[in-house]
């Protein structure tokens, strides 16, 4: 059955193999013949009467808000904010006239969240829940439902959710911007981005043994790693670091590149890691003159980088997509990362301690 482990020795690893396929699924599920994203037409009119799209969500879900967020804005010209549920539920930020909130939630049963869709529903502000459980608390309790269909996902550590999340999300800016003639989405060439997407996660996964002894080099001793990058790299990066504290328990930091020298390269000393993530034309040059900076004081460094950008010396060429979706491949070599540093630790990669799957406390 799809919760079934097979051969694999934890489910994260098998949840890791699976986004490829989760990618070509949701290309199945939410596009028709003509390539056109088909969502409800009473979703799109109701984000399209709204003139501010305020994005909930904890953990991975936050993350992948942060990537939804830059494709609201870009794809359909839509201010868009995300928040931390357990922020948002008791220090709201004046809101605009006409909200609109969507929630991510792989489980959708998280409390936090849950405690803005309550008062969200007081107000009777419209609301989409994007989960990966049909009839979920959220997904009851919202005025609109997008699925993942990713399947079961039984590793405390989110994988692929994070990627279905950020995909079902490219898909709604799409629909949306589209709904409201936007050029930026009407040239959005999604469906055939996810088809390259998902070969281009698969020869990431395929090259999984280079990536372990990558891990083994540089991440299995040190205390402490940091993940660098500007703009949605930046946003990669925070959950490139919760990967790994979650499961390997290095105390890793998702770093804006150039704020390091501000105050946090204080703690670069000889052979901290420190891994850049390089995906964006206008950034690269910078990221790389700040992963140079943390190097010349004794960093370990490494690199994830799209291959147009790519120098001789880099650790992990990622294929190129379009760089609004680079998330979908910068972020499979740092689950790995976090797999093997976690499994050559002999711990438990799936049960991490202290953490739990769904949290339905507040
Ligand atoms: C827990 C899990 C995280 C997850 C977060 C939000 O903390 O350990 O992996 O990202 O909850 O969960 P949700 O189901 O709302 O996405």
């Amino acid at each position: 059955s799809a919760a079934d482990k097979g051969t694999y020795p934890f489910y994260m690893l098998k949840e890791i193999d699976e986004q490829p396929a989760v990618m070509r699924k949701l290309v199945q599920e939410y596009f028709d013949s003509d390539d056109q994203p088909q969502i409800s037409e009473k979703l799109l009119q109701a984000m399209a009467e709204s003139d501010h799209i305020y994005i909930i969500g904890a953990g991975t879900s936050y993350h992948a808000g942060l990537i939804g967020a830059r494709m609201f804005e870009k794809l359909c010209g839509v201010p868009t904010t995300v928040h931390i549920s357990s922020e948002f539920a008791y220090e709201q930020p004046l809101l605009s006239q006409k909200p609109f909130f969507l929630f991510l939630s792989q489980s959708g049963e998280t409390a936090d969240s849950r405690e803005v869709l309550v008062h969200v529903n007081e107000h009777n502000w419209p609301s989409l829940t994007i989960t990966n459980v049909d009839k979920s608390t959220l997904s009851r309790e919202a005025t609109f439902t997008l699925l993942l269909y990713a399947g079961p996902e039984i590793a405390v550590a989110s994988t692929k959710a994070y990627t279905a999340q950020i995909a079902v999300e490219a898909i709604l800016a799409k629909a949306l911007g589209e709904y409201l003639s936007r050029d930026a989405a009407q040239n959005f060439d999604l469906k055939h981005q996810l088809g390259t997407i998902a070969n281009g996660m698969q020869s990431i996964t395929d090259s999984k043994e280079d990536i372990e002894a990558l891990a083994s080099r540089y991440l299995s001793k040190p205390r402490n790693a940091f993940y660098i990058g500007r703009g949605i790299d930046w946003s990669v990066s925070l959950e490139a670091a919760l990967k790994l504290k979650e499961i390997s328990y290095v105390q890793a930091e998702g770093f804006a590149s150039g704020e390091l020298k501000h105050g946090t390269i204080a703690l670069i000393e000889n052979q901290t890691p420190v891994i850049a993530i390089i995906t964006q034309d206008r950034t690269a040059g910078l990221t790389r003159s700040n992963l140079e900076e943390t190097q010349s004081r004794g960093a370990a460094v490494l690199t994830i980088v799209s291959r147009h950008l790519a120098h001789e010396d880099d650790n992990i060429i990622i294929p190129d997509v379009d760089e609004l979706l680079t998330p979908l491949l910068s972020v499979v070599p740092a689950q790995l990362l976090a797999y093997y540093t976690s499994l050559g630790k002999g711990l438990d990669v799936d049960k991490p301690r202290n953490l739990a799957k769904s949290v339905t406390v507040q």
